[in-house]
């Protein structure tokens, strides 16, 4: 299976890097390959959805040996664009079940999983599956890191179901929840300068701190860190994103 025609296709790849979004501000990216570059201490990262190489890219640079996977050949095609990707390895494939070999060069270090990710797999099996994939390609003692929102439900007003979150000249955004079954599907407008828009649609599968934490027991992982963003500032109850990393015992 691969993502060729799919969410992460040609249209989002061509434009993933020009993206103005807080994620993408070089002092975001920086903080955060400051805390995985210490995670991964001399030893090797695998980065779940590497996408354009965002953070690979930088990670790489300051030296580490980083592994990615991704679906889409499209957003990885981009990667290799830029300078400097030659060294980063990337397998094709679904990062809930595709395996890295760790025979030769050995296990990772740190695996990371940012920027939502997670919710790109819309079943509870295939995220719980993506645990245990992961913890079987860690070191004892090395974690793995997922940055994530926290669900929004606050933000929903009895009887509604709709959260936006982007109104400009540009274009629109909203997310439709359905709190039963924990699916949401952000839905895109994008406004040409001619007035005529496009729609698209992304779904995904929210999912609870604590939640994750089960996921990550049930593959034999422990949490080490929750933080409420890269700056390791402590996750409250107005925290409306987590850093959670969680390590493979060593005994
Ligand atoms: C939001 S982008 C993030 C890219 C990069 N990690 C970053 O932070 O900029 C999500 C990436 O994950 C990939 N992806 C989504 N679901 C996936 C899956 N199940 N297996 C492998 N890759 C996946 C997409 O193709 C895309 O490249």
């Amino acid at each position: 299976m691969t993502d060729d025609d799919g969410y992460f296709g040609e249209r989002v790849a061509g434009r993933y890097d020009e993206s103005s979004g807080a994620e993408f501000q070089p002092e975001v990216i920086e903080r955060t390959v400051d805390v995985l570059a210490e995670f991964a201490g001399g030893g090797r990262a695998l980065e779940l959805g590497i996408g354009t190489g965002r953070i690979a890219l930088p990670l790489a640079r300051r030296g580490v040996p980083v592994h990615g996977i991704d679906l889409s050949r499209a957003m990885v095609a981009r990667m290799r664009a830029h300078e400097g990707s030659a060294g980063i390895g990337v397998s094709i494939g679904d990062f809930a079940t595709t395996t890295v070999d760790t025979e030769r060069e050995g296990p990772f270090s740190v695996a990371y999983l940012v920027f939502n990710t997670i919710m790109n797999l819309t079943r509870q099996e295939a995220q719980v599956a993506c645990f245990r994939n992961v913890a079987r390609h860690l070191a004892p003692g090395g974690v793995f890191v997922i940055e994530v929102m926290v669900p929004e439900l606050r933000r929903i007003p009895a009887g509604q179901n709709i959260v936006p979150f982007l109104t400009g000249p540009n274009g629109w955004a909203y997310t439709v929840y359905d709190t039963v079954t924990q699916d949401a599907t952000c839905h895109y407008i994008d406004i040409a300068p001619d007035g005529r828009g496009t729609a698209h649609a992304t779904p995904f599968r929210y999912v609870w701190p604590s939640e994750l934490d089960l996921m990550a027991q049930l593959a034999g992982l422990r949490l080490r860190h929750r933080w409420g963003g890269w700056a390791r500032e402590p996750f409250t109850q107005d925290s409306v994103r987590h850093v959670s990393v969680w390590e493979k015992p060593t005994g």
